[in-house]
């Protein structure tokens, strides 16, 4: 049975980005906020390495912006970058007002290092910083009253009108199994990113590009989504596939190794272990093709017992758990799906061209990451944006008055159940295997055009699914990943280059005219209210 809800303020998802804007406009506003699976189903929960912020006194905010730039490859937006590093010292100290706890060297916040920083300047908590973040911006999330957390209750699609104005949006209730519509005067997207389009991936399943999709889908532009960053270490093992092994461990001296115990990074580059992660994920997989390895090893067992145990307390246990003892054995890794650099296109605040749509964190395309994100610059980012959102939110809207009349979900017509798991999971499988093989690592054009052709095929029959069953979570996030599948190959398709995460064979080295490159756009923008009903 439909049913309509209302708040002041929609945010949907539950990492950083969502619950510090929560937590900051709930001050003043009532603030909802959607989780489509349980909260600490999130790649903010999962994050390991740390936040990279330059703390006066300490670092040098200029090195920062100057790493960042470097590692974007000359198509960061400066202004940006600037804008969100200036602000990284302030972030640490809210985060910390929020009760997370990062680990101190004396009385001083410690640092460490990771690839392509020239500095230590990663603030963490031990190897679980996200975790400790989550944790506590979530209790305090919950025991605000002006803040609802709606867990198992997945968006669907945006709700407008032809002024590109944002009212609110449909969201799934896997408990009821029925359609909600949620009016709001304002929507927060903060979905995080879709790395779960590629069969491995360091992301929690739930990273399935639903805002991207859903902005997608109601004319927003979406950037840059050829550049998907592999971190190149995720543990290699047959019962842990998402495992990801902290950069950090390389940042304190970690050595890669091919299965016959050799060190290889100084054939691919001077900088070694700590060469950006673009650089170091590709060396992974040219060693790996080349050689037919099925992973390379990174170790660590050189460094004192007690000093692992006590810098990587997680990773160590989950290791051992797999008869991994990493004080003395190296850790078989492989890349994997990582990060999603592009996204909808917002400033440092959150705005996109929809008046009352904003986006924060991962599903975002700020110009902050340009070609390869900098290590542990996401925490950051997200911490940014959410603070600046809520600044503009508060300063644009003096009042808000919610009475949108907006049409209940209608699938009265739909008579045809639920698609069979099978059609549903089959398709997944195979629009990830797609993606991993021909949209990966190393592309050409060849490849690219392959699976277009097939994921052009795919679409088709999800399509068909979605219009004429019952919906399901399985079949919404089917049809988020498709649309993000072919958006990722299109814009890979349009960059007739090589550039930091983007490596096409066909045409190895960077444009020079980085203007004429900086965007691969796509739209679409004449969906558009088509979304009231199913029909
Ligand atoms: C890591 O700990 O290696 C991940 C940090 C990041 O992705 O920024």
């Amino acid at each position: 049975m439909s049913r309509k809800i209302n708040t002041e303020i929609l945010i949907v998802g539950a990492g950083i980005s969502g619950l510090l804007a929560g937590l900051e406009l709930a001050k003043k506003y009532s603030v909802m906020i959607l989780s489509k699976s349980k909260t600490n189903k999130c790649s903010t929960a999962w994050a390991q390495g740390g936040i990279a912020a330059a703390i006066k006194n300490k670092n040098d905010i200029n090195h920062h912006v100057e790493d960042t730039i470097t590692n974007g490859h000359g198509i960061c937006d400066i202004n940006t970058v600037k804008d969100i590093i200036k602000q990284g010292e302030k972030s640490i100290y809210l985060l910390q007002e929020h009760g997370v706890n990062f680990n101190k060297n004396g009385e001083e916040l410690d640092q460490t290092l990771e690839g392509g920083h020239s500095a230590r300047r990663i603030i963490y908590h031990n190897d679980n910083t996200g975790e400790e973040i989550h944790t506590k911006l979530l209790r305090k999330a919950i025991n605000n009253k002006n803040i609802v957390i709606k867990e198992d209750l997945m968006a669907i699609d945006l709700i407008g009108n032809k002024n590109d104005l944002c009212h609110g949006l449909y969201a799934y209730d896997e408990t009821t199994e029925s359609v909600v519509t949620i009016s709001s005067n304002v929507v927060i997207l903060a979905t995080g990113g879709a790395s779960k389009v590629y069969q491995y991936t360091t992301n929690p399943d739930t990273s399935t590009g639903d805002g991207i999709a859903m902005a997608w889908r109601f004319g927003c532009v979406i950037s840059n989504m050829e550049f998907m960053q592999f971190h190149p270490t995720c543990l290699y093992h047959t019962s842990e596939k998402s495992f990801l092994i902290s950069e950090s461990l390389r940042g304190e001296g970690a050595k890669l190794l091919n299965p016959d115990g050799k060190y290889f990074m100084q054939d691919y580059d001077q900088r070694m272990e700590l060469a950006p992660r673009d650089v170091v994920a590709r060396a992974i997989d040219s060693e790996m093709k080349n050689n037919n390895y099925k992973c390379v090893y990174l170790d660590i067992s050189f460094k004192d017992p007690n000093y692992i145990k006590k810098r990587f307390p997680n990773i160590y246990q989950r290791c051992l758990n797999l008869n991994i003892d990493i004080t003395n054995q190296s850790i078989p890794v492989v890349p994997a799906a990582h990060y999603t650099c592009g996204g909808i296109n917002t400033n440092v605040a959150g705005e996109t061209e929809c008046s009352n749509l904003f986006a924060i964190g991962e599903c975002t395309h700020t110009g902050f990451h340009g070609a390869n994100r900098l290590a542990s610059n996401s925490l950051l980012e997200c911490s940014v944006m959410a603070t600046e959102c809520s600044k503009l939110i508060d300063k644009k809207y003096k009042s808000f008055c919610n009475d949108y009349d907006l049409p209940l979900w209608d699938d009265s017509y739909v008579t045809i159940p639920r698609v069979e798991n099978v059609q549903i999971s089959h398709n997944w499988a195979e629009i990830r295997k797609i993606m991993w093989d021909y949209v990966g690592i190393l592309r050409s054009d060849k490849m690219l055009g392959q699976a277009k052709e097939r994921l052009s095929i795919i679409n088709t029959e999800v399509d068909e699914f979605y219009h004429n069953h019952r919906i399901s979570v399985d079949l919404l996030e089917l049809r988020n990943l498709i649309n993000i599948a072919e958006i990722i190959t299109n814009s890979a398709l349009k960059r007739k280059e090589s550039r930091g995460l983007h490596y096409n064979k066909d045409y190895p080295s960077c444009v020079r005219d980085f203007n004429k490159f900086t965007n691969i756009v796509s739209t679409k923008k004449d969906f558009i209210m088509k979304i009231v009903s199913k029909a």
